[in-house]
């Protein structure tokens, strides 16, 4: 049993980025006291993963998940507590990072393709299939600031996951994106499983990470709210009533996010 990563007693300490009033600057000055308070994002946060588990990261929004997976990809650097991980690292953390927008889709897929550590020719020789899965057409020579959100997040997942590596990292990916390209992604994530990769699947659709992931990890306010088999996270969350609330005639994006994961 080889372990992919450990996240040991992890804390995270962001400074409230307000913009104060002159007023408030002076009466600070005066009062000695600093303007911007902080809190923590992660609070001794301590969990080991097994190569090849596929681990769901749920929790409310601002609970800490992004800045959880910056910490084990390596982006930021915790203030207190430890990260050990284990191999290559691949995935998208946030749409579009690592983009620039006056560079085509094709320069954008090589400088992101080196970011994530390919080498020109291995770039060279998967650059087709990374075009091909993004599918942005006559787009490709043309800068992505031009792009639809969509189409940002269509180049990114597709280049990160053409990328051999032992983890990967998938936050919210299937959040843009329309339901044709999420089938896509959902299927793509699901033979990078198979394959023994070690995953780390953000989302709110409690089907796709039912379907996903073997256990879950809840973060409730910077904090390890529960860790164990998904069932009884989505029990934690309260997302298994899901269906009684009233919402849209359609129904909320997660659920058809759900609707597409039972089709894979
Ligand atoms: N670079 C940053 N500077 C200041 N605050 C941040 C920064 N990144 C995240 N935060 C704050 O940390 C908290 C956790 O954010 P995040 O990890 O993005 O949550 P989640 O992904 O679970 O929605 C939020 O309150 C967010 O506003
Ligand atoms: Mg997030």
């Amino acid at each position: 049993m080889t372990t992919s990563i450990v996240v040991d007693n992890v804390s995270k300490t962001f400074r409230y980025q307000s913009h104060p009033t002159l007023k408030k600057v002076l009466q600070n000055r005066l009062h000695g006291s600093r303007s911007n308070e902080t809190f923590k994002a992660l609070d001794g946060v301590s969990f080991e993963v097994r190569q090849g588990e596929s681990i769901g990261l749920m929790g409310l929004n601002g609970s800490g998940k992004s800045t959880l997976l910056k910490l084990v990809s390596g982006v930021m650097v915790p203030d207190d507590g430890k990260v050990l991980t284990r191999g290559r690292i691949s995935g998208l953390i946030a749409t579009g990072a690592g983009f620039h927008n006056e560079l085509t889709g094709r320069e954008n897929i090589y400088m992101n393709a080196a970011m994530l550590g390919m080498t020109k020719d291995e770039t060279d020789s998967k650059f087709d299939d990374i075009a091909g899965f993004a599918d942005v057409g006559r787009f490709m020579d043309t800068p992505v600031g031009n792009y639809s959100s969509g189409m940002f997040a269509r180049l990114g997942f597709s280049v990160a996951v053409h990328v051999d590596c032992d983890i990967f990292i998938a936050d919210e990916v299937l959040a843009v994106g329309d339901r044709p390209f999420k089938r896509k992604c959902l299927k793509r994530m699901k033979e990078i499983r198979e394959s023994g990769i070690t995953m780390f699947y953000v989302s709110h659709s409690a089907g796709s990470v039912k379907k996903m992931c073997d256990r879950a990890i809840v973060l409730d306010k910077g904090r390890v709210g529960f860790d164990g088999n998904v069932d009884d996270a989505i029990k934690y969350l309260h997302y298994d009533g899901d269906d009684e609330e009233p919402d849209g005639e359609e129904g909320s994006e997660d659920e058809r996010d759900d609707a597409l994961a039972s089709d894979i």
